[in-house]
């Protein structure tokens, strides 16, 4: 395993890579994927492999543009137009029916596939490249081990999964991702659109480009993984706590194990020295609170902390993704 920075040579190398079979961490907007010739069933069994995934697990296909997803999908619609033109390259996943190039390890065996143009520089730049000396069609589902929390560095990477790359495999370093948490996903294989997954693009904003909202019926969801209820956790014990109780928590954990590693995530201030002492400040906005969410995640994972007070954001749309993660987060 290499860690490269990211730049046009690098870049390039990485692509031949992908061409050869090989693994390509990257960064997108959202989070680092972890890459493979999604035309390649034995290149895209490795990702499986590496991350400890179910196989009926289906991973997102990147691509460089609407055309090469059309290529990958049937009964491309209306729908579909609206949403690529308005939020793509950018932090949408859409699901549709699969064509028949889209191979079962990709789909988890399902009839569907999902598919996202990116707007990472560096990813587009992959995939462009990669369009030159292969399929040109990346499978990459976030590059951390199976349940844990996304990687939004190169260093959480190679934390995460590094030990189980192979020589031949690369990290792109590209710096640190935006967005922060994953694409929104919307499934339009159905006769109404479904929100699977919320993300780095607000309901409100999709439903208003199409005209509708989602119906809040979930109940015949395909298979995500990331609706699994504990997914996106960190080793440490993570709990969702409103700002009153923070200190009284806090000093409950230490009566029994007065050694105990606390971190409290927290938007509003303490009064509390015990807190303070713990406390990291989070933004107060949701765009700057999902950037800095998984970063200081996995800070807490390599630091053994062992227990995660988090601060409730407001339970405002706005806020949608970021609770949805947080929930995942300290779900037992
Ligand atoms: O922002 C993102 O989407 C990142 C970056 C790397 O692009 N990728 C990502 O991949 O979050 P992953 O595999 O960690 O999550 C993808 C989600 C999974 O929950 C998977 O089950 C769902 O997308 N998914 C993929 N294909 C699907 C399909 N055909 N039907 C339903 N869900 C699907
Ligand atoms: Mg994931």
């Amino acid at each position: 395993m290499t860690i490269l920075h990211a730049d046009d040579s690098t870049i390039h190398r990485a692509a031949r890579a992908l061409a050869d079979g090989h693994l390509v961490a990257f960064p997108t907007e959202t989070v680092y994927g972890l890459g493979a010739d999604g035309l390649n069933p034995q290149a895209a069994q490795r990702i499986f492999e590496v991350k400890g995934r179910p196989a009926d697990h289906p991973v997102i296909l990147h691509v460089a543009s609407v055309m090469a997803a059309k290529s990958l999908t049937l009964n491309w619609s209306a729908a579909a137009d609206r949403l690529t033109q308005e939020f793509w390259p950018g932090p949408l996943t859409l699901i549709l029916k699969r064509a028949a190039n889209v191979p079962d390890i990709v789909t988890g065996g399902q009839d569907t596939v999902g598919v996202r143009m990116p707007s990472h520089p560096v990813a587009i730049q992959l995939l462009t490249e990669f369009a030159k000396v292969g399929s040109g069609v990346v499978a990459a589902p976030s590059a951390n081990r199976f349940g844990a929390v996304s990687p939004t560095r190169a260093a959480d990477v190679a934390a995460s999964i590094g030990d189980r790359l192979s020589e031949h495999d690369l990290i792109l370093d590209g710096g640190s991702c935006d967005v922060g948490v994953e694409s929104t996903i919307v499934d339009l294989s159905g006769s109404q659109p479904r929100l699977l997954r919320p993300g780095g693009i607000a309901r409100q904003a999709i439903e208003r480009v199409l005209g509708q909202s989602f119906e809040a019926n979930h109940a015949d969801v395909p298979r995500v993984s990331g609706s699994l209820e504990s997914h996106y956790a960190p080793n440490a014990r993570a709990l969702l706590v409103l700002p009153e109780e923070m200190d009284k928590i806090v000093r409950q954990e230490l009566l029994g194990n007065p050694s105990s590693r606390i971190w409290c995530l927290m938007i509003s201030d303490s009064a509390s020295t015990e807190i303070q002492k713990r406390r990291h400040k989070m933004p107060a906005d949701p765009v700057g609170y999902a950037h800095g969410l998984y970063a200081v995640l996995n800070d807490a994972d390599r630091q053994g902390v062992e227990m995660i007070l988090i601060e409730s954001p407001p339970q405002t749309p706005e806020w949608e993704a970021v609770n949805d993660r947080l929930k995942r987060a300290s779900a037992v």
